[in-house]
């Protein structure tokens, strides 16, 4: 394709966007597909000849389309908001256009210094101190492994550069909640922790949240017991129910016993842009890295999650390779990304993120969150008036845990009822939001914060739950 064959194309692929954001409300929200029925409408060989872009757009329309779960839908309620802010899609077609390998400073010096930044900007934005330094990872997936890697080699005294994991005296734990997101578990077995040294500490009954002296006591059990504490992954915001770990008394009782602390903030960290919101994460200043994904609720388009942390220096340490191809005679003066993390090449992330703080603004960014929280709010008391129905979490950002429990309703007969009417109102497509299951009862996750969605699509959302919940009785 020529830069003049693109210029035409890429005018027609930008209306497309257009158009399809301008009427993503008048379709359903959940795919309305069965498995294999867009692969069964695919050919079975690629093609050996150039087909146009027309016929390209009718395939968006016709196949592709129907197979995608709205998720910038207005009446999209379910995970967590995933925004595509349009800013931030012009800056991710830069980056594509730009096709830049981001393998060390010197193949693109401008990756490099935007991302740092943009990471700094995040950092003032989100009232962190000058003492951390960012960088841009995919996802808080890949935030908490590298986590724990830099936990377990500060523990092992470097030990990747010896024996590995395989020769401590001492098994490395690990401590979290079961409450935390499955990438940590996730982090700590491909880091080489192991299951059996994984602790799940135990947390409050209402709140969710990681209860400090249930740390302590294990910790201080494993210590008897011969085992190396190592590492505590704190969630600021938990994925079920938007729970948050006491971070101020949990970082007294990492630094007691000099343990990593990481913040996986994934979803909440977005809500840090409020000022008034930073109290959920009191003693952040005392943790070793930290993470949160713009590419939830702040709305820079996936793939976008930044990492934070107070000691570069080890973490070049444990990832630096230095292969000799990549030497340069800057290599003393400038940051080398790529022993920021796991992966030699990397996109040109930061233009999203750039491209999202300079067009729309971070001012706006905070008044969208503010309605969100607003929303959640009124939401909430909806709820909590109607009889038989109950909010069952605290709704301390913008997540919202419900059940419905008319009378006589309990244990498996309640559970089915519940998965009935939001398996209802998801098979509609006229709305989506995901159950969940706390303490072996399912529950309705209402997770409001799409760019798009106002007050009246929530009002419309409690509409169709009241009558969605009714008509699964009849
Ligand atoms: C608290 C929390 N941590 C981590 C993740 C994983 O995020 P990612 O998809 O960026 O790996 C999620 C995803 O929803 C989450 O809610």
């Amino acid at each position: 394709m020529t830069p003049e064959e693109f210029r035409d194309a890429g005018h027609q692929m930008i209306d497309w966007i257009a158009d399809y954001r301008a009427n993503i409300d008048q379709m359903p929200v959940r795919a309305q597909v069965r498995p294999g029925e867009i692969k069964n409408k695919l050919p079975t060989s690629p093609p050996e000849t150039p087909e146009t872009i027309d016929r390209l757009l009718q395939d968006l329309d016709q196949i592709v389309l129907p197979g995608i779960t709205q998720v910038q839908h207005p009446m999209h309620f379910g995970w967590f908001p995933s925004n595509a802010s349009l800013a931030s899609v012009l800056g991710d077609i830069a980056s594509s256009g730009l096709g830049t390998i981001g393998i060390s400073w010197e193949s693109c010096p401008a990756l490099t210094e935007i991302e740092q930044v943009v990471c700094d900007w995040m950092r003032q934005l989100t009232g962190l101190s000058e003492q951390w330094e960012g960088t841009i990872h995919d996802t808080a997936s890949t935030a908490c492994l590298t986590a724990l890697l830099l936990a377990r080699e500060q523990a092992s005294g470097y030990s990747q550069n010896a024996g590995g994991l395989q020769s401590m005296s001492k098994p490395l734990v690990v401590y979290t909640t079961e409450e935390a997101h499955s990438s940590v578990t996730k982090a700590a077995l491909l880091a080489g922790f192991g299951k059996r040294n994984l602790r799940l500490v135990n947390h409050d009954i209402t709140t969710r949240a990681m209860l400090p002296e249930d740390l302590k006591a294990r910790i201080e059990q494993d210590i008897a017991d011969d085992f190396q504490p190592t590492a505590v992954v704190a969630s600021v915001g938990s994925t079920g129910v938007t729970a948050f770990d006491p971070v101020a008394q949990i970082a007294e009782i990492t630094s007691q016993y000099k343990l990593w602390l990481h913040i996986d903030a994934a979803m909440a960290g977005n809500a840090m842009l409020l000022p008034e919101c930073r109290h959920l994460w009191d003693g952040v200043e005392a943790a070793d890295s930290i993470s949160w994904n713009p590419h939830k609720w702040m709305g820079t388009i996936l793939d976008c999650a930044l990492f934070y942390v107070k000691d570069p220096e080890h973490l070049i340490r444990v990832m630096s390779t230095n292969p000799s191809y990549l030497r340069s005679s800057v290599d003393q003066q400038v940051t080398q990304y790529r022993d920021w993390g796991i992966p030699l090449g990397r996109r040109f992330r930061a233009l999203k993120l750039w491209f999202h703080l300079r067009l729309d603004g971070p001012e706006a960014i905070r008044n969208r969150l503010r309605r969100d929280l607003d929303n959640a709010r009124w939401f909430a008391s909806e709820v909590a008036k109607s009889p038989d129905w109950q909010v069952v979490a605290p709704v301390t950002l913008q997540t919202v845990c419900i059940r419905h429990q008319p009378d006589g309703f309990q244990g498996e007969a309640l559970n089915k009822h519940t998965l009935a009417w939001v398996d209802a109102i998801n098979q509609s497509g006229e709305a989506f939001m995901s159950p969940a299951k706390i303490d072996d009862c399912w529950l309705a996750r209402v997770s409001i914060g799409v760019e798009t969605s106002t007050r009246e699509h929530v009002k419309k959302l409690w509409d169709l739950i009241q009558s969605s919940a009714v008509q699964t009785l009849k």
